[in-house]
């Protein structure tokens, strides 16, 4: 797809179409039309509960999705939009709840992306667009991540360039009496709240709504493992004993040095480890390493995105469950057998 003007008459069609934003790509189509999110459902293999965020292209359109909006909404999104925020209200009742999962509420949110604001500005109306990649798979950064995970199956591409920010945005739940958040992303909960001039209620369990927030989403398919950095060289030791081929990102070189091990360094600033973060995941996917070890990120509350991404990334694996001698159930056999570890013993 070349031009914007392709891809509007595309979307007017009916048609599905990736467009970049700044975190990720999003797979889009017109929110008025339910064929055209059928679509969405059947091409990502999305499960029909899964409600997709709808974009907008300025501040007044919220009123065309949502009712009983809390007065803070329009200063919150003066501050942050354009920008990586999704706003939970209480939907319209005409919204068609094919978006929203057969939840009352709706998602919402302007992205920050000059190529995806024409477009929404042009077309005068809402695309829904959730993360153009496979269910469960890791969201795409760049079109050609995109082209990767489709192909043909999508009518086409706007290629905005890599992404800004590279991690889904932060969404923050405003339906309910005390507003919280869903998802992090590197808008903070800190930045919300000083905003606001109030705390937000916890993120517990409880209150994970979002189905993004599935235990192991973004899941790549070389095991991946977090390792704090006192024990990077431990864990080095632990899996070339076991003869695995090993990519290692992490802020220093580590002390063993082997055929087997590559090594990167990894960005010890936030934002430039949220951009490049899904890229590497991907990189990694293409090499013919066994396994990813990945240095812990710091523990500060800024980074809770980066490490909410992560942990989830890594959710499938721990090293010890792929270690012969440390565990060899049949559970794990199972999915050694299904996973990259072709090289192993077991
Ligand atoms: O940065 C982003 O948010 C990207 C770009 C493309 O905008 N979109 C994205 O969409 O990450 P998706 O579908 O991959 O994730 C949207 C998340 C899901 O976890 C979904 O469950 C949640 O938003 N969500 C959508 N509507 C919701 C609702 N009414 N209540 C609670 N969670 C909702
Ligand atoms: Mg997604």
């Amino acid at each position: 797809m070349q031009t914007i003007e392709e891809a509007i008459k595309c979307l007017q069609q009916g048609g599905v179409v990736a467009i970049p934003t700044e975190t990720v790509y999003g797979l889009a189509a017109d929110a008025a039309q339910p064929q055209a999110i059928k679509r969405i459902f059947t091409i990502k293999d999305r499960p029909a509960d899964h409600p997709l965020i709808v974009h907008i292209g300025s501040i007044a359109q919220v009123q065309d999705w949502a009712e009983d909006i809390p007065e803070m909404l329009w200063p919150l999104a003066e501050r942050f939009w354009p920008g990586p925020l999704t706003f939970i209200l209480k939907k319209k009742p005409q919204v068609n709840k094919l978006i929203t999962g057969g939840q009352e509420t709706i998602a919402i949110r302007i992205p920050a992306h000059k190529k995806v604001l024409q477009l929404l500005v042009a077309l005068k109306c809402g695309l829904a667009a959730p993360s153009a990649n496979r269910f469960g798979h890791v969201s795409p950064t760049t079109a050609q991540h995109v082209i990767d995970e489709f192909g043909d199956d999508i009518d086409g591409v706007i290629d905005g360039g890599a992404c800004e920010v590279g991690i889904e945005s932060t969404i923050l739940d405003l339906s309910v009496k005390q507003p919280r958040i869903l998802r992090p992303g590197q808008i903070s909960q800190q930045q919300i709240e000083d905003f606001l001039g109030m705390p937000l209620s916890a993120m517990t369990q409880q209150s994970l709504r979002a189905p993004g927030m599935l235990k192991a989403h973004y899941a790549p398919k070389t095991p991946l493992i977090l390792v704090e950095k006192s024990a990077l060289d431990s864990q080095l030791k632990k899996c070339l004993a076991d003869n695995l081929k090993i990519n290692i990102w992490s802020v220093s070189r580590p002390h063993l040095q082997h055929k087997n091990i590559v090594w990167q360094l990894l960005p010890t600033d936030r934002n430039e480890f949220a951009k490049v973060l899904y890229h590497k995941l991907r990189q990694f996917d293409q090499t013919s390493a066994d396994i990813t070890l990945i240095q812990h990120p710091p523990k500060l509350p800024e980074w809770h995105g980066i490490i909410d991404r992560l942990t989830r990334a890594a959710a499938h694996f721990s090293l010890d469950s792929y270690l012969p001698e440390l565990n060899n159930c049949a559970e794990v056999q199972d999915k050694l057998a299904k996973e990259k570890l072709k090289n192993s013993s077991l």
